[in-house]
């Protein structure tokens, strides 16, 4: 059990939330499997200065950070707006959020990933302390493994009161009715995008659905896009005004569209989709694999399992660190089956980052550049109920509610593939991403949606990932 003033650091994440392990400094493993609750570490939180404890070094990525250890060294590091971390000799490095759940540090040729603590009070009720994080430390070149623990010595918000969050309520139990009379409601406020009945919805619970759908969202964690500085800009206006990754010139380059059912394992599907089709790009489709979710939902420590995660820490982190394996070797079940190691290729990830540098730094211009430079990118964006009933054309969210289902909105991770506008005129025409879903080909348009692009619709262009795979 962990010593008194220790808080269980619960890794939370993007499609939601929970399952805890303590990891820590004094150590002691406390799994807890909680449904619900994150930690809303801002940035103002975080930022300042640090103290690293570093445990015992020399180990692989197979050390175990959720046992005892005893830090040998520490580190003082000062982490400055908006990524440039500094160490007590001035040397600096760099830094980025990871959505208000934890932070990356690579300063000295060391890399430091940890989820921020948090302390679950009810199950409704949970205090962060965005003060204290706990993860690993390793060489930029993977080597060289050991747990760390950070405290936050300096900076605002120390010796403030911990932020607090009380969740939103849902009877998970209960049955998702569709609702005809909403249908009509979204069908008559706009001519945008067709809302209809999906037959695969009856009988689901919310419980279900909500996880389905990305899972519990933290109110106002989404970034703001920045403006594009004027190379951007220009770089932006030189791009085609539409292109689309399925069809370069008769020739697709993007993954099958996928069916994650009622685990909420989007991140991981996005995450094995972004290096799919990542593979296919960077080699002319020479290399077209399909990647396994499932070993990521089973044995990544970087995600919740079927209770969500992040595509920068998947595809990104545990594509650098571990490398994903063929989907044959670790098949898709849909739930939270233990980890067995498996010994198949594994498919690595050389380079990984949100787009603009560092979480916070993502524009419109810099997605589409990303898109035609290296491939699909993965991105986030909150669901809200006149989602599910989406069929076809430019989705924009209404502000209507379905007043039979309690929704809370969700954090849902997702594939664009490509861009486009509608009608003849790129300048007049509606301006539109094209996303791959995974919700399986009846979803949609075959499986895809298209949103509105460039207005941040639903918060889609505030924190896109992309990665470099390592062929
Ligand atoms: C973190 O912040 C909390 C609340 O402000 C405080 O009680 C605690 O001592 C801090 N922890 C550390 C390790 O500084
Ligand atoms: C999370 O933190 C941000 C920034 O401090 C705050 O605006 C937001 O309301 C918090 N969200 C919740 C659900 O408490
Ligand atoms: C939903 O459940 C009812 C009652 O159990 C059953 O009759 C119906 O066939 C189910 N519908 C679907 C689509 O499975
Ligand atoms: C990519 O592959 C296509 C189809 O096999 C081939 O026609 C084309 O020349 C290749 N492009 C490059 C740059 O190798």
């Amino acid at each position: 059990m962990p010593g008194p003033g220790l808080t269980r650091n619960i890794l939370a994440g993007l499609c939601t939330i929970l399952m805890g392990v303590h990891l820590g400094f004094h150590g002691g493993t406390t799994p807890l499997a909680f449904a619900d609750t994150p930690a809303n570490c801002s940035f103002d939180l975080i930022q300042g200065q640090w103290r690293f404890y570093i445990g015992p070094g020399g180990k692989t990525n197979k050390v175990d950070c959720s046992r005892q250890w005893k830090a040998v060294s520490r580190w003082t590091v000062t982490l400055h707006f908006p990524d440039v971390a500094v160490d007590k000799k001035g040397m600096t490095g760099f830094w980025t959020l990871i959505y208000n759940q934890g932070f990356e540090v690579v300063i000295h040729g060391k890399k430091f990933f940890g989820f921020n603590d948090y302390k679950v009070i009810t199950k409704k009720h949970v205090i962060s302390y965005c003060n204290v994080t706990s993860g690993w430390v390793h060489n930029s070149d993977g080597r060289d493994w050991a747990c760390f623990r950070g405290e936050k010595v300096a900076g605002p918000g120390v010796g403030k009161p911990p932020p607090t969050y009380t969740a939103g309520e849902l009877d998970e139990s209960r049955l998702y009715k569709q609702n005809a009379e909403f249908i009509d409601k979204i069908n008559g406020k706009q001519t945008s995008w067709k809302a209809g009945w999906y037959s695969r919805y009856d009988n689901i619970t919310m419980g279900d659905l909500q996880r389905r759908a990305g899972g519990r969202k933290w109110k106002n964690a989404y970034p703001p896009p920045t403006v594009p500085n004027d190379i951007t800009k220009a770089e932006s206006a030189h791009l085609p005004d539409e292109f689309d990754w399925r069809n370069v010139g008769g020739v697709s380059f993007t993954p099958p569209v996928r069916d994650q059912g009622i685990c909420g394992s989007c991140y991981a599907f996005a995450s094995t989709a972004l290096q799919e089709s990542r593979y296919r790009v960077l080699t002319n489709n020479s290399i077209k694999l399909l990647l396994s979710p499932q070993e990521i939902v089973s044995c990544s420590e970087y995600a919740q399992k079927c209770e969500g995660g992040f595509p920068y820490l998947v595809a990104g982190k545990y594509g650098q660190d571990f490398g994903l394996v063929d989907d044959s070797c670790f098949p898709y079940t849909e739930y939270n089956e233990p980890c067995r190691p498996v010994t198949c290729r594994r498919f690595k990830t050389s380079d990984y980052r949100y787009i603009g540098g560092f979480y916070g730094a993502c524009n419109a211009d810099l997605m589409k550049i990303e898109l035609l430079r290296n491939g699909p990118i993965a991105v986030s964006f909150e669901v809200y109920d006149d989602f599910l009933y989406y069929m076809s054309g430019i989705y924009k969210h209404t502000q209507l509610t379905d007043t039979y289902n309690p929704w809370l909105t969700t954090n849902h991770v997702v594939l664009v593939v490509g861009y486009g506008f509608s009608g003849d005129d790129p300048e007049t025409g509606e301006k539109y991403w094209i996303v791959q879903n995974t919700w399986g080909n009846l979803w949609g348009e075959m499986g895809y949606f298209r949103i509105r692009r460039g207005t941040n619709e639903v918060n889609i262009e505030s924190m896109a990932v992309a990665t470099l795979p390592r062929p």
